[in-house]
């Protein structure tokens, strides 16, 4: 057994944008439970293996003092250059966002993921307005598998920009439904290939 594990993350959800909060999880696939006050659940990113206290997210609105203070936060971004110019970098590249990342173990159940996602951020979806995704494919012409797999793919057309390893795929959903500097404003979908665990990966 492990000595530590990621336990849980807690997330926030901006006051009147629960149902889009709740809505984002279960599109990821994690299972929702009801098992505290209104307004709150715990989700659990694997119901088989789930014992409530590793690998969860809580989540609960956020309180006055942080709903203000978000607000001021928008109020500055809006229009200023500091902003815009960190707003326009971690848009082309959200890895550089305070971000937390889910792990697929397998890459259809991801594909159907982003089939969800691209449903609901569709104009019209419950999530349109409040997320955006951006993909970033594995990197070509490491693995002849992993080339085929991904040419097979039916949620990447190849012009992606590449992974920031070798032999992952990395997708990314920005949201401003958990506040705009908080770890939950990103939230990265992962799947490794096979190769990737055949030594310890760089990150250049
Ligand atoms: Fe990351």
């Amino acid at each position: 057994m492990a000595t530590r594990t990621l336990g849980h993350l807690a997330l926030y959800y901006v006051p009147g944008l629960e149902e889009p909060a709740r809505t984002l999880l279960r599109d990821l696939g994690l299972s929702l439970v009801d098992n505290g006050p209104p307004g709150f659940c715990s989700a659990l990113l694997d119901e088989d293996s789930a014992n409530h206290h590793d690998n969860l997210l809580y989540l609960a609105q956020m309180t006055d003092a942080h709903w203000a203070l978000e607000q001021k936060l928008r109020e500055q971004l809006r229009g200023g250059e500091a902003a815009d110019a960190y707003l326009e970098q971690i848009g082309m590249w959200p890895e550089v966002a305070p971000h937390f990342g889910v792990k697929f173990q397998s890459l259809e159940t991801l594909e159907e993921t982003l089939r969800t996602l691209e449903r609901d951020i569709a104009p019209g979806g419950p999530l349109h307005g409040h997320a955006q995704l951006r993909k970033f494919r594995a990197r070509p012409g490491l693995d002849t598998e992993v080339d085929a797999r991904m040419a097979a793919s039916p949620a990447f057309t190849g012009d992606e920009h590449t992974a920031f390893a070798d032999h992952i795929i990395q997708c990314f959903v920005r949201t401003d439904l958990f506040g705009l500097l908080s770890s939950a404003a990103t939230i990265e979908l992962d799947y490794a290939f096979g190769p990737f665990f055949q030594r310890v990966p760089t990150f250049a």
